[in-house]
């Protein structure tokens, strides 16, 4: 589409925001148009998420006007920028699970019957409009907790034009998705842009923008840097990533091997429930064993088992040599064994705890506990602060402050700082911009070099190929292959991955 032939929808004009410590949006102007798909990218920290919440009335800017159709405002509240039809889709968004997609979608705006009931002949029906007019396979009545995390992203995503909206706003949204699923929601934002609706999109996945957006807008440190065409879908994504970063950055990276020596660990013959096919591999020293496979495959689970966060049937670990059975997490961890879990929000951080605090939680013993040495703690934190650019005014920020991105780094941080022999990683790049990524990667290669083992879930393919010695493909719960050197691509991962019917 060409973009400028249509009207303004949303302009700001110098919009500023700041909290204790950071500015984080300064004097930043941006236009949106109808139909136009408008992207925003940035590093961790840039901005993107607080500009959203100026647009939907969470926050107020300290400066600046928001021009709706026209109209200006100083600032929007969340009743007012639902009435001029600005609908976002977070990724915590939530669904009640155990109601139905229909239910879910109308819940708030329920149609009531006559005698002031919920019409459900009418939601189920109304629902069903809007699955078939996207184009995709969904039940009405089918209940929210049994669908994969795709279909309740959809789900997210119908609710939000179930309102009607003039501009959707999606912050990550695919970032729960295999790239099958990925596709369809792109597949699914393109349809609705051809409606009329305009969509902001915040992804940190660059080759995706660059297949969706018709403008792509680059944040750094708060202020507007560029503004680039992309009807052609054809943007040099170097340039983005250096508006982003301020220096060149590439975003492939390419890992030296190190030496892989004995076996570490050995599961054998694990077993998650009584009727699953059992489970067995074995990991080296100074491997990287990528695990891959669709979301809801069963990876998440066969790692928890092994970390004592869930209970099995059946199997038995061997860990250096010695039969082990951690029955928690704090078992698992005093053997040596970490996990960084998927969700950083319920599991991996404490958000009303500082960075340090956070950072030293599973690694209290490694200075001992005097205060003396509390110097040398923070010392050692501000380290990876900056390896991971982790961006906050001070280490005693508390973590429900920081950006997405941020708190996943502080996650990583907590681990790193423990002298642990295998790291489990789940997810471990999820929301993490294109810079950091690399700093990670040089992390995880560091690891192994000194001798650690690490096991890491992606569905980042391009990732997991990068730096995995080998792969295990999940499916149904069970290895279904187990790929080697040469063997490991996209084809063969994917081949093996899918559910053969
Ligand atoms: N409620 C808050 N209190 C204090 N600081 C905040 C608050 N919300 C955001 N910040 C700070 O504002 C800056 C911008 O954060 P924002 O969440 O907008 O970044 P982002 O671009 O969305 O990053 P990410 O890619 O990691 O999601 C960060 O330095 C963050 O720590
Ligand atoms: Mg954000």
């Amino acid at each position: 589409m060409n973009v400028k032939d249509s009207e303004i929808i949303i302009q700001t004009k110098k919009l500023s925001k700041s909290f204790p410590g950071v500015k984080a949006l300064s004097d930043f102007s941006f236009e949106l148009y109808q139909g136009e798909i408008h992207c925003l990218v940035g590093e961790n920290g840039a901005g993107k998420s607080t500009f959203i919440k100026l647009l939907t009335g969470a926050l107020h800017p300290d400066s600046g006007e928001i021009i709706f159709n026209g109209k200006s405002f100083p600032a929007l509240d969340p009743h007012t920028a639902q009435a001029l039809g600005i609908q976002v889709i977070y990724q915590e968004n939530i669904l009640v699970n155990q109601m139905s997609v229909a239910e879910n979608i109308f819940v708030g705006c329920e149609k009531t019957n006559r005698f002031g009931l919920i019409d459900y002949k009418a939601i189920f029906g109304e629902a069903q409009k809007i699955i078939d007019s996207l184009g995709i396979h969904l039940a009405p009545k089918a209940l929210v907790e049994s669908l994969s995390t795709a279909d309740q992203q959809f789900v997210k995503i119908i609710k939000a034009l179930a309102l009607n909206p003039k501009v959707l706003i999606m912050d990550e949204p695919t970032t729960m998705f295999n790239a099958k699923d990925a596709e369809k929601v792109l597949k699914l934002v393109r349809d609705i842009t051809t409606q009329g609706i305009s969509v902001i999109y915040i992804s940190h996945n660059l080759k995706e923008v660059s297949q969706i957006a018709d403008r792509i807008t680059v944040l750094r440190d708060g202020q507007f840097v560029n503004c680039h065409n992309n009807e052609d879908k054809n943007v040099d994504l170097n340039v983005i990533t250096k508006e982003m970063v301020g220096r060149p950055v590439s975003i492939f990276y390419e890992r030296e091997k190190s030496e892989i020596g004995d076996v570490i660990l050995e599961v054998e013959n694990l077993k998650l429930t009584r009727s699953s096919t059992p489970i067995n591999f074995q990991l080296r020293r100074g491997e990287i064993l990528g695990i891959a496979g669709m979301v809801g495959a069963g990876r998440t689970e066969i790692v928890r088992a092994i970390f004592g966060a869930d209970k099995k049937v059946g199997g038995t670990l061997v860990y250096k040599g010695k039969r082990v059975n951690p029955r928690n997490p704090a078992e698992a961890i005093k053997l040596g064994i970490g996990m960084i879990t998927e969700d950083r929000q319920k599991t991996g951080l404490v958000l009303s705890m500082n960075i340090i605090e956070n950072t030293t939680l599973v690694g209290l013993n490694k200075f001992g506990r005097i205060i003396l040495k509390l110097k040398k703690e923070a010392q050692a934190v501000w380290n990876f602060v900056e390896k991971l650019n982790i961006k906050t005014p001070s280490l005693r920020k508390e973590v429900q402050f920081l950006s997405g991105g941020n708190q996943q780094k502080t996650v990583l941080a907590k681990w790193l700082y423990k002298d642990i022999d295998v790291l489990i990683f789940d997810e471990p790049t999820r929301g993490i911009d294109v810079n950091s990524k690399t700093e990670i990667y040089k992390l995880m290669s560091q690891l192994v070099k000194n001798g650690k083992s690490i096991i890491m879930i992606s569905s980042d393919l391009i990732e997991l190929i990068a730096m995995s010695d080998r792969v295990l493909v999940v499916r149904n719960g069970a290895i279904s292959s187990e790929i080697q050197g040469e063997q490991i691509t996209e084809k063969n991962i994917i081949a093996n991955a899918i559910e053969v019917n």
